[in-house]
C-alpha cells in the first residue's frame, strides 16, 4: 500500500508513520529525515538544503524531488511505503503522481492530520530527538526513561534546530501558504482520509489502522472481482 501523510509540522506524522511502517512492513520515508541525513553527511543536497531548513522554509522542489525519487526506486518500496513530509507543494504532488504512473502504481490513500495550532506548538517545543538513532521523544507526552538519553540506544537527546519557537511559527505559516492546498488536490482525487490528531497517540494509531484495513479489504475485493 502506498500512503501519504499530510499535515502541519508537529501533527504527529513521523510518530504515526513509524507505527504504520512496523505494522504493514513497508518503509517509512521522511523527506525531513532524508534532508537532515544529507546535511549530517555533508552531501551537495545537504549543503543546498541547510539554510532553508534552519529558517523554516521549504527546500526547493528540485532538491527534494531527487532524493525522494531515488528512495522510492529502492527495492524495499516495491510493495509500498509511507511518505511523511512529501509532497508539500502542488508541483511535488504532480511529479510524484507522474513518477508512480510510469512505474504502474499510484497513491492509495492520503491521511490528512487535523490538529490545533496550540497542540502543534506544545508538541514541537517539547520534542527531543536521539542524536544516534533518530528516535523521537517528548519531554511531557513521550518521556524517555532516563532524562536526556534514548531508551533504545542510550544516545543523547537534542532539540531540532527548527523547533525553536520563532522557526515553528514560520513553518506553520509556510504550511498554510504552500502545503495546505494539497488537501483539495487529494480530496478531488478521492483518496483523502481525515484523521483527528488532537487525540492520544494510541487512539490515532488505531484510527489509522482501521482505515488501512478497510482500504486493504477494498483492494482485495477489486482484485478478485
Ligand atoms: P519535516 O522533518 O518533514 O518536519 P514537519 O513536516 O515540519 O513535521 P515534524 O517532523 O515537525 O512533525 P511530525 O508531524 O512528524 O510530528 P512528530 O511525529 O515528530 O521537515 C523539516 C524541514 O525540512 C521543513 O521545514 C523543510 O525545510 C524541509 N522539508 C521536508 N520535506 C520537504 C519537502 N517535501 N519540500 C520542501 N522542503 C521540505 O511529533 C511531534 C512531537 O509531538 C514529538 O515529540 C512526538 O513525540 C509528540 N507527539 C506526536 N503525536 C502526539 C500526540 N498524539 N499527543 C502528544 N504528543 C504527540
Amino acid at each position: 500500500m502506498r500512503i501519504v501523510f499530510l499535515g502541519p509540522p508537529g501533527a504527529g506524522k513521523g510518530t504515526q508513520a513509524e507505527t504504520v511502517s512496523k505494522n504493514e512492513k513497508i518503509p517509512h520515508i521522511s523527506s525531513g529525515n532524508l534532508l537532515r541525513e544529507a546535511i549530517e553527511t555533508g552531501t551537495e543536497t545537504g549543503l543546498k538544503a541547510r539554510s532553508y531548513i534552519e529558517k523554516g522554509l521549504l527546500v526547493p522542489d528540485e532538491v527534494v524531488v531527487g532524493i525522494i525519487k531515488d528512495r522510492i526506486l529502492k527495492g524495499d518500496c516495491k510493495n509500498g511505503f509511507v511518505l511523511d513530509g512529501f509532497p508539500r507543494t502542488l508541483a511535488q504532488a504532480k511529479i510524484l503522481d507522474e513518477m508512480l504512473k510510469t512505474l504502474g502504481n499510484h497513491i492509495d490513500v492520503v491521511f490528512y492530520f487535523i490538529v490545533s495550532e496550540d497542540a502543534v506548538v506544545a508538541r514541537l517545543s517539547g520534542r527531543m530527538i536521539c542524536s544516534a538513532c533518530g528516535a523521537n521523544y517528548h519531554v511531557q507526552f513521550v518521556p524517555p526513561i532516563k532524562e536526556g538519553l534514548c531508551d533504545k540506544c542510550s544516545g543523547k537527546l537534542h532539540q531540532r534546530t527548527d523547533d525553536k519557537p520563532e522557526t515553528v511559527l514560520e513553518r506553520l505559516k509556510v504550511y498554510r501558504e504552500q502545503t495546505a492546498g494539497l488537501v483539495e488536490y487529494y480530496r478531488n482525487n478521492k483518496i483523502l482520509r481525515e484523521i483527528s490528531s488532537d487525540l492520544k497517540i494510541e487512539e490515532i494509531s488505531k484510527n489509522i489502522a482501521d482505515i488501512i484495513n478497510y482500504e486493504l479489504k477494498k483492494h482485495k475485493k477489486t482484485m478478485v472481482g
